[in-house]
């Protein structure tokens, strides 16, 4: 049960407490995204320098502000919000950074694998609370939803083109993570 606080919202204990377990996943796995997009955003080099860095710094701060809707959704469906970087490495849906990426396109196409998987999460969420009768949640996480396609529209057309993302294919599996350098 993870419900540690009351609530007059009324929604069962037991229908607020899955929805704070989601809540709880995307609140980690933004802590997790939104420290991987600014790895990019510190890392990245090679052609559109500029153009990629601000748009990761970009990205960055829109997971960040989705980190606190979702603490904060949790919190009023009487839940306690886990939300330190530890917590979120317990809980997060993501992979580990790619720390092998050095250009450019590399470090584009972690991000837009990350980026689809938080997307898809998210998704999840939004059926999880229509299931669970709670239209406030359900909304707030398709608000949500809308600015993470959009990034994800910027993101992947970064990629438009080249050999490891093509129009038929559609993220995550199409993006295809290069080998480390041996030079690394
Ligand atoms: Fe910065």
């Amino acid at each position: 049960m993870t419900t540690k606080f009351p609530s007059h919202i009324n929604l069962s204990r037991e229908t607020r407490s899955e929805l704070i377990d989601m809540l709880n996943t995307n609140l980690a796995t933004a802590v997790d995204l939104h420290w991987q997009v600014k790895q990019a955003h510190w890392n990245i080099r090679g052609s559109h320098f500029i153009s990629r860095h601000l748009l990761f710094d970009k990205v960055a701060d829109h997971v960040r502000a989705h980190a606190d809707e979702f603490a904060e959704r949790a919190g009023a469906l009487g839940g306690y919000a886990e939300g330190t970087i530890r917590l979120a490495v317990k809980n997060t849906e993501l992979q580990e950074y790619d720390l092998s990426a050095v250009n450019g396109d590399d470090h584009v196409r972690v991000v837009v694998d990350r980026v689809a998987r938080y997307a898809a999460s998210v998704r999840e969420g939004i059926q999880r609370a229509d299931d669970l009768n709670d239209p406030v949640t359900a909304d707030m996480l398709t608000q949500i939803l809308g600015v993470v396609e959009e990034d994800l529209w910027f993101l992947e057309s970064h990629l438009y083109g080249s050999a490891t993302i093509t129009r038929e294919e559609s993220a995550p599996s199409a993006i295809r993570e290069e080998p480390a350098s041996p030079n690394a």
